[in-house]
């Protein structure tokens, strides 16, 4: 079978890394570039890393000596790549820009950055939920003018975990949903060694995130109206989002009341039966549900079906909200990373790639 060629971009970074592994033995994608910033580009991978590797598995063989292109040498990466993933750390309208380019020179982006989210014609995708939105992408190409190139983006990691679980309950009618997150220190793309006041530490804020927590998740739920994604107007989402000394996984505390209540039993069947999707990097079960009251705890059930999957527990009544719940998932992977290439993989099967060479 052909495979993509595929390029990352930022491919030294937290997210950059994880891109790495996950796509060393990919069965539909092979990397063939890599591009990051004016500081690596023209060194090896492993000399622009220089220690700053953070996987579990060591660097593959085949990318260890891979020359680092300059993100911004567009022309180059296009004779290298069917399209790309990107996540880089630099000014939103800095980001805009460089994808925007991206797509106008016809290579596809498959984007972790925030920048492009809140544009209408910039689907962004939860591959189980809302996979419907792929059908902007026409129109952004006809606004970008382009035949293949296009954005597509994954969402804000904090809601990978409260979204999936809310998302087959729709149908008792959410009203409104408080959510706390406790969010990994890898989401900061840090580990202990690179940031150790998280130690022992926990922060109360993470610039900018309440407000994507809050908004995102009506992104996701919106309608196609005139070609263009119009955001849902319900639930009533409130968020704090808290940073805690966690190395990965961000667990969300969930608070829900409903239009008519459903029963326990009712909630925890639509999480068993919220049906998957059939692609290489799907978990077999989206939501799996603890019956234990200590879980879902993040050192344990973080890395559940490769980190693609969501764990929920300790759904119970509140004497203020009809219910409340908590449920984790891995920032790099499924809100990250792994979910990229699962958006990726959903675009590739619905023919949004197409082989340049
Ligand atoms: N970490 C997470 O869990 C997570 C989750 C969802 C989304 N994201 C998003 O993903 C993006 C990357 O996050 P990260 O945690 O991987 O960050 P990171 O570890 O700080 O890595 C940043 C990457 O961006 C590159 N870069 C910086 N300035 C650049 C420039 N001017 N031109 C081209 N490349 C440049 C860096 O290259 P050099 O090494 O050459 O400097 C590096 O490869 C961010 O937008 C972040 O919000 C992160």
């Amino acid at each position: 079978m052909k495979k993509y060629r595929v390029g990352i971009v930022g491919a030294t970074g937290m997210v950059g890394q994880r891109f790495v592994t996950l796509l060393e033995n990919h069965p539909w994608f092979t990397v063939t570039c890599l591009a990051a910033s004016e500081r690596s580009a023209g060194k090896t991978y492993t000399q622009a890393l220089d220690g700053r590797w953070n996987m579990a598995t060591p660097i593959p063989e085949f990318l260890k000596d891979m020359v680092i292109l300059n993100a911004n040498e567009i022309e180059k990466i296009k004779e290298e790549v069917d399209f790309v993933f990107c996540a880089v750390d630099m000014k939103k309208s800095e980001i805009r820009e460089l994808e925007e380019n991206y797509a106008k020179a016809e290579i596809p982006v498959v984007s972790n950055n925030s920048a492009c989210r809140g544009l209408s014609d910039v689907p962004m995708i939860i591959p189980e939920i809302n996979a419907e939105h792929i059908a902007v992408i026409e129109t952004q190409r006809k606004r970008l003018g382009t035949k293949k190139g296009f954005i597509a983006v994954k969402s804000n990691c904090s809601i990978q975990s409260y979204v999936p679980a809310l998302h087959p309950l729709k149908k008792f009618g959410l009203k409104n949903v408080l959510a706390c997150t406790y969010q990994a220190i890898s989401g900061a793309g840090k580990t202990f060694d690179t940031w150790p006041e998280m130690v022992d530490n926990l922060i109360p804020y993470i610039g900018g995130e309440e407000e994507k927590s809050e908004l995102e998740p009506l992104k996701v739920w919106g309608k196609i109206k005139n070609n263009e994604i119009v955001n849902a107007t319900t639930p009533n989402i409130t968020t704090q989002c808290l940073r805690v000394p966690v190395s990965d996984g961000h667990t969300a505390a969930v608070f829900v009341s409903f239009e008519n209540k459903p029963t326990k039993e009712e909630i925890i069947d639509c999480w068993k039966n919220f049906s998957g999707i059939d692609l290489p990097s799907a978990p077999k079960q989206f939501i799996h549900y603890f019956e234990e009251d200590n879980r879902p705890q993040a050192k344990l059930d973080r890395n559940l079906e490769n980190g693609m999957a969501v764990s929920v527990g300790r759904l119970r009544e509140d004497s203020q909200f009809d219910y409340k719940f908590v449920c984790l998932s891995h920032n790099t992977l499924r809100g990250a990373a792994g979910g990229a290439v699962l958006l990726a993989e959903l675009l590739a099967d619905c023919e949004c790639f197409a082989f340049t060479s």
